[in-house]
């Protein structure tokens, strides 16, 4: 459980204090499209799992500040120890991650010895060192047709990821079965509903939804990929199939558009806000900026072990600038 905030912190510029302590810290702010509108509009550069790790891997700063969960602030201590990396909540996690327990993994790989595993990044660290090469979703795509067709492949944790790769090259991946709390809350009923009301709004969908939102989407992308498309289609309006809080970006690079999150099973729930991002807040992020704490600390075997298949992904995906690989079904 997360301490509460013990002091009284409501008389601060906390925006000012940010400021303050990025300088003074020599400190880079990283945030995922899923967090809150006040903390990507600070941020030194907001963007997905790919981009992501790719700026914690070449900045000059000392400190890391991860406002994102706990497996992308590890993948920035994983690419770069020597830096301080602060994940404003420590208990930001992922229910990819907690699907997925290492031990029950290393036992799943080894009933498969003749396989390789092409892990989703949304795993731990543990997880990233019994693994072949990571994966995002802005990079699947590039990886998985790099893979010859004879090779049997593991892919975990997210069975939706997994199958949507499945369907999309004709492979017979043996799939983990974890899901996305958060993609897995879409009510197709919901979204059919929708579309109803806005006839001819392309859908833009995550590919941690189940197939029944997957085959109603016009496109099928990274966070970053949905980001693409919502700046290019012709239309007026967009439903939304992944987390709202990426609509802030829409909103800000296309004020006169519509963008409209989908709704959860009871049309108007908040079931589709990732209540782990949700845990990072503005005083925490000065907490953790100013006190270097909470911290992302590693044995230096793991992250070693974990760094192989992160490089390999980093490798094979090189070319893939987080634009929405999967692209339409
Ligand atoms: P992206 O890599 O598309 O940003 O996805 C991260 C994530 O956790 C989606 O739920
Ligand atoms: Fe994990 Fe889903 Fe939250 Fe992404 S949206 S961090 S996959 S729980």
């Amino acid at each position: 459980m997360t301490a509460p905030i013990r002091e009284n912190l409501s008389g601060l510029d906390l925006r000012a204090e940010i400021e303050r302590l990025r300088k003074e810290r020599n400190a880079v702010i990283l945030a995922h499209y899923y967090q809150k509108p006040e903390i990507q509009d600070l941020a030194d550069f907001v963007g997905d799992s790919l981009e992501l790790s790719r700026k914690a891997a070449e900045t000059d700063a000392d400190v890391i500040a991860f406002c994102g969960v706990k497996f992308m602030a590890e993948t920035a201590k994983i690419l770069s120890p020597e830096k301080i990396v602060v994940l404003p909540d420590m208990d930001a996690g992922c229910s990819l991650e907690d699907s997925c327990p290492p031990e029950q993994f290393k036992r799943f790989r080894e009933a498969h010895p003749d396989h390789i595993a092409l892990t989703y990044i949304n795993c731990s660290a543990a997880v990233k060192a019994l693994s072949d090469i990571i994966v995002t979703s802005s990079s699947a795509e590039t990886i998985i047709s790099q893979i010859p067709e004879s090779q049997k492949i593991i892919f975990g944790p997210d069975r939706h990821l997994g199958g949507y790769l499945n369907r999309k090259f004709g492979r017979d991946m043996l799939l983990w079965p974890g899901v996305c709390i958060v993609h897995e809350a879409f009510s197709e009923t919901e979204l059919l509903k929708l579309k109803a009301q806005h006839p001819g709004a392309p859908v833009a969908a995550h590919p941690e939804c189940p197939p029944h939102i997957v085959d109603h989407a016009d496109y099928v992308g990274s966070t970053s990929g949905i980001l693409q498309f919502a700046k290019s289609f012709p239309g007026d309006t967009l439903i939304v199939a992944t987390e709202p809080h990426i609509i802030h970006q829409m909103e800000l690079a296309l004020p006169e558009k519509n963008f409209i999150g989908a709704p959860g099973a009871d049309g108007n729930c908040n079931c589709n806000i990732c209540p782990y991002m949700a845990l990072n807040t503005m005083e925490k992020l000065y907490l953790a900026l100013r006190d270097l704490k909470p911290r992302i600390e590693m044995d230096e075997d793991l992250r070693l072990a974990a760094r192989k298949s992160l490089d390999r992904m980093l490798e094979m995906a090189s070319g893939t600038v987080g634009k929405g690989d999967l692209g339409k079904r």
